[in-house]
């Protein structure tokens, strides 16, 4: 008989919170980066066909800046998380809203990026898709077509399709927990997806500075520094496998 395998599968909704305390500016706090920049201005479609010199300007900064940042223990607590629940047969499917990589400079191998990766572009010409480490400008040529200023950041930008969403609704569909970590709840479809969790009845954690929008959805909250939840929680987790 095969031994019952009761590792669970849960599922890690991310956001800006996750990387705060490594110095990566979240969106909405205090000083984010909505105060300081309109969000048509800079991440929208329109905005890139209107003034592609600005967009680019904006994301090289961020691209930029994540040479200047390292993971912080909620990063490498995750990373532990997916180890140890891949070793006793359960996974761990995290889904996050940020841009930078820190999750996998952490060691996490299967970060789903909904919202875009700061380190990949793609050609708007010919749809090539390529690792963009460089910044970029409004005559850099597609490394596949040569067509100039063809590149874009590969973000998903207000008005587009997230990345993954049928996989992300099936995987949400088979999780044991949701676990919510460092998002506002305020942009969707990603702050739906504790709704979906509490249509099946599971779990649902939230681990965030404060009290997010869909907090109501939840069925537990802790709240403080992500930095000092996460390790908290996985290190719960990992004791129980
Ligand atoms: P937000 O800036 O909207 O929310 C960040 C959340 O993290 C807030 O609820 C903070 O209270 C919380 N927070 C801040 N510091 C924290 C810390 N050290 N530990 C734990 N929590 C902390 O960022 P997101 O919810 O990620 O989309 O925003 C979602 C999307 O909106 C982003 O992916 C981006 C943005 O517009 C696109 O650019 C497409």
């Amino acid at each position: 008989m095969p031994e019952t395998n009761n590792a669970p599968r849960i599922f890690v909704l991310s956001g800006a919170g996750l990387s705060a305390e490594s110095g990566v500016k979240t969106f909405r706090d205090n000083d984010g980066l909505w105060e300081t920049h309109r969000v048509e201005d800079v991440a929208t479609p329109e905005a890139f066909a209107r003034d592609p010199q600005l967009v680019h300007r904006f994301y090289n900064a961020r691209r930029n800046q994540l040479h200047t940042v390292q993971p912080n223990a909620a990063h490498h607590a995750l990373a532990r998380l997916e180890a140890g629940l891949d070793a006793a047969g359960g996974a761990l499917v995290h889904v996050t809203q940020n841009v930078d990589d820190l999750c996998e400079r952490a060691g996490e191998t299967r970060t789903i990026h909904m919202h875009g990766e700061l380190t990949r572009a793609f050609c708007t010409a010919c749809d090539h898709r390529f690792a963009a480490l460089q910044s970029l400008s409004p005559t850099t040529p597609c490394p596949a077509c040569r067509t100039p200023g063809g590149p874009r950041p590969d973000i998903v930008w207000f008005g587009e399709m997230p990345y993954a969403m049928e996989r992300i609704e099936a995987e949400l569909m088979h999780a044991d927990r949701f676990v919510s970590i460092g998002t506002s709840g305020a942009v969707y479809p990603a702050a739906g997806f504790v709704s979906a969790a509490k249509a099946r009845g599971i779990p649902r954690l939230e681990l965030n500075m404060e009290p997010s929008l869909g907090t109501s959805q939840f069925s537990d909250a802790r709240h403080g520094p992500a930095g000092q939840l996460v390790p908290e929680w996985v290190e719960e987790i990992l004791a129980q496998l």
